[in-house]
């Protein structure tokens, strides 16, 4: 095919980037998205000075770019990016390539000229988008700080209760006449300090999203009655509580630990709000397509400019406060496909309003056993380098019926099963050990005797693990910390599937 002046034509106006061809400095042609670029009818570029287009800034690059196109041979002269005015006073950062060709009319120059403004606010917003992101990891980062210190305080606490009434168990059990109900008090706040450290590491880990969330169908009404007596005793007598579930209310799907905490966390914002007491009304119904959830308190409310801050993490006007409780119900919800608001008057009260989606699913039946079935003389293997804890857990499982091996990390356990001439009916491993990984333990386990199962423990989410190739997906992981239900249910649920 021969090249044609249709053909050339046509591509000058199909080209995306204005293109004019100069004689000198003087413009011959222009295409059509030249017109629309200069913001200048044709008429008032062609014949006209290539000056006239360029700031003054550009002028003096031409300078040096007309010697090139007086002395240089025919082809392209390379590519640089300035800025054209147009008559109506705005500039445009542009890409302008030029090209010699010599042709029967003499030697011409053409320019292609590409719009660079989008891609100019695209790096801009890149920018800002970046400077955002400092600015947040700044403020994560001090977050942090502040997080850790009160984390660091909070477990000094519970440490400081468990150590000193643990002394004093000791110390009562190792007199002459050891007064029992005296031990068992003690051991009581012993094991209360202990829940409060490992309510403090759920709610942290659910804050940090890391926790394991388990979604079911719901009936919220069943949580909050399970929850209803805790909830009193925390709030105090001194708080009325009033429960008021809505008949037939549709399900949703969530995590009923996680909606506990939910409610927990309400629940000790309006205690604290009502230091003389008041009433703590908690109430459900149904609300189109979602199911709304309620938590009102006859408390000291808060002025606007707490409200607006109220959802923020570590926010906090109490002097103890984490700021994590609202921070995480605003995560819970949200995760769960649903909103929270606030509604707040100083002096009158506070109004917690959550709305979640209505699930389409069943609930499942509530007939599941409350107390894990118990052992049958099978043998288990625990494996796990923490000596406290591998001592619990052996008691624990040996106190349930089980045979219970324990070793402290992968090699002994290796060592022992050699030794062992009976089945291994499981293998209890921590994850994450020194030495030898729980993983490897297992496989090598499991390719010694290809009957025995795996159950892990890990205080890490099984997210984290994955993440890492610590541990495969689908794999049986019970979390730490663990209560011995937890523990006995998991393992038995290992052993009968
Ligand atoms: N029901 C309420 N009545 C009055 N003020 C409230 C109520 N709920 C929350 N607030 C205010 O919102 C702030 C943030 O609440 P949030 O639960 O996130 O943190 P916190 O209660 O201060 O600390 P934490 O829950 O971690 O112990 C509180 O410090 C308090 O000022
Ligand atoms: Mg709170």
């Amino acid at each position: 095919m021969e090249w044609s002046e249709e053909l050339a034509g046509g591509l000058l106006q199909a080209a995306p980037d204005a293109i004019l061809v100069m004689d000198g400095e003087t413009i011959v042609l222009a295409n059509d998205r030249a017109v629309e670029l200069y913001g200048r009818a044709r008429d008032e570029l062609l014949g006209k000075s290539i000056e006239m287009l360029v700031t003054a800034d550009a002028r003096i690059m031409m300078a040096a770019r007309r010697r090139k196109i007086e002395e240089g041979r025919p082809g392209p002269i390379g590519a640089v990016t300035t800025t054209l005015r147009r008559p109506d006073g705005t500039e445009i950062p542009v890409e302008s390539s030029v090209s010699l060709v010599d042709t029967p009319q003499g030697r011409l120059a053409v320019c292609v000229v590409r719009d660079l403004s989008e891609r100019a606010r695209a790096d801009q917003e890149k920018a800002r988008l970046r400077a955002e992101a400092q600015v947040d990891r700044n403020q994560r980062l001090e977050s942090l700080g502040q997080l850790a210190g009160g984390i660091a305080h909070d477990f000094n606490n519970m440490l400081g209760v468990i150590v000193n009434y643990a002394n004093f168990v000791i110390e009562e059990a190792s007199s002459d006449a050891p007064d029992v109900a005296a031990i068992a008090a003690d051991a009581e706040q012993v094991v209360r300090a202990g829940k409060r450290g490992t309510d403090l590491t759920h709610q942290l880990l659910s804050f940090a999203r890391r926790e394991v969330v388990r979604p079911q169908v719901l009936d919220l009404n069943q949580v909050i009655a399970d929850v209803e007596e805790m909830l009193r005793r925390t709030i105090g007598s001194h708080i009325d509580l009033i429960v008021a579930p809505a008949p037939e209310l549709p399900p949703v799907l969530c995590d009923p630990g996680q909606i506990e905490q939910v409610l927990v966390n309400l629940a000790l914002n309006a205690r604290d709000a009502m230091p003389d007491g008041g009433e703590l009304v908690v109430d459900t119904s149904r609300h189109g397509s979602q199911v709304r959830l309620r938590v009102s308190d006859s408390g000291s409310g808060m002025p606007p400019d707490v409200v607006e801050r109220v959802f923020e993490p570590f926010f906090s006007t109490k002097g103890g406060g984490t700021g994590l409780g609202l921070a995480t119900v605003y995560g819970t919800v949200t995760q769960a496909g649903g909103e929270v608001s606030i509604a707040s008057t100083p002096g009158v009260g506070t109004t917690v309003t959550v709305l979640l989606p209505m699930s389409s699913g069943s609930l499942p039946d509530s007939s599941d056993p409350s107390e894990p079935a118990p052992g049958r003389g099978e043998t288990l293997l625990v494996v796990e380098d923490e000596e406290a804890l591998r001592e619990v857990a052996g008691r624990i499982l040996a106190g349930a019926g089980y045979r219970v091996l324990s070793a402290s990390c992968g090699a002994e356990a290796l060592e022992l099963v050699a030794r062992h001439d009976g089945v291994i009916d499981l293998l209890v491993s921590d994850v994450v050990m020194p030495g030898m990984l729980g993983k490897e333990l297992a496989e090598r386990l499991v390719d010694a005797r290809p009957g025995t199962r795996v159950l892990y423990m890990s205080g890490y989410a099984q997210p984290v693990l994955h993440s890492q190739g610590t541990l495969d997906p689908g794999v049986a992981l019970l979390e730490k910390p663990f209560t011995a239900s937890d523990l006995l249910a998991a393992v038995r649920n290992r052993l009968d599937v």
